[in-house]
């Protein structure tokens, strides 16, 4: 959401950095503010690691979104989703994008680096923040999401809520 005030935090595995790097440009350029949590470097490190950090930084509402890049975007999808409130959405081609944010208001983007070329993922970007969560019939559905992970965490799930982050 260009031009609106948003705080974002990414992060990338050493699959996704040359491709995080452009996204932490653009993101300055459209003036949201972004918080890099690394890796720094393209030392072989493990997706879980870095997709755990932003994951949490969502669920428990430090920052309003998220951007996760590895290799195909699916490790850190896998991860990400194991977080109370947390609706990563694996978005390699634009139409993915906006469906994502219109009926599953997705707070987590992910993209797979090596799938995705820098100007498609530019785009694929600027669509995300772009795009507002069309409410409606989508509402019930996302609260039946909500219940799922209440349910889990009464059956005593641990999941990454803002108390045990
Ligand atoms: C790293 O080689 C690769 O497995 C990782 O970036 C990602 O694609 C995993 O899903």
């Amino acid at each position: 959401m260009p031009g609106v005030l948003m705080k974002v935090v990414i992060g990338c595995d050493h699959a996704g950095l040359e491709l995080k790097l452009e996204m932490i440009s653009l993101l300055r350029e459209m003036g949201v503010e972004c918080i890099d949590s690394g890796t720094n470097n393209l030392q072989s490190v493990d997706y879980p690691d870095y997709g755990e950090q932003v994951a949490k930084a969502v669920s428990s509402g430090a920052v309003d979104r998220g951007i996760l890049i590895c290799g195909t975007g699916i490790g850190m999808s896998i991860v990400a989703n194991k977080f109370f409130g947390v609706r990563a959405a694996l978005c390699n081609d634009l139409f993915a994008a906006k469906m994502s944010r219109l009926h599953n208001d997705a707070n987590i983007l992910v993209i797979g680096g090596r799938v995705v070329g820098k100007d498609v993922a530019k785009e694929i970007v600027r669509v995300w923040f772009s795009t507002s969560f069309e409410g409606g019939r989508h509402i019930k559905r996302l609260n039946k999401i909500r219940q799922i992970e209440e349910r889990m965490r009464q059956a005593g799930h641990e999941t990454g809520t803002a108390e045990n982050c």
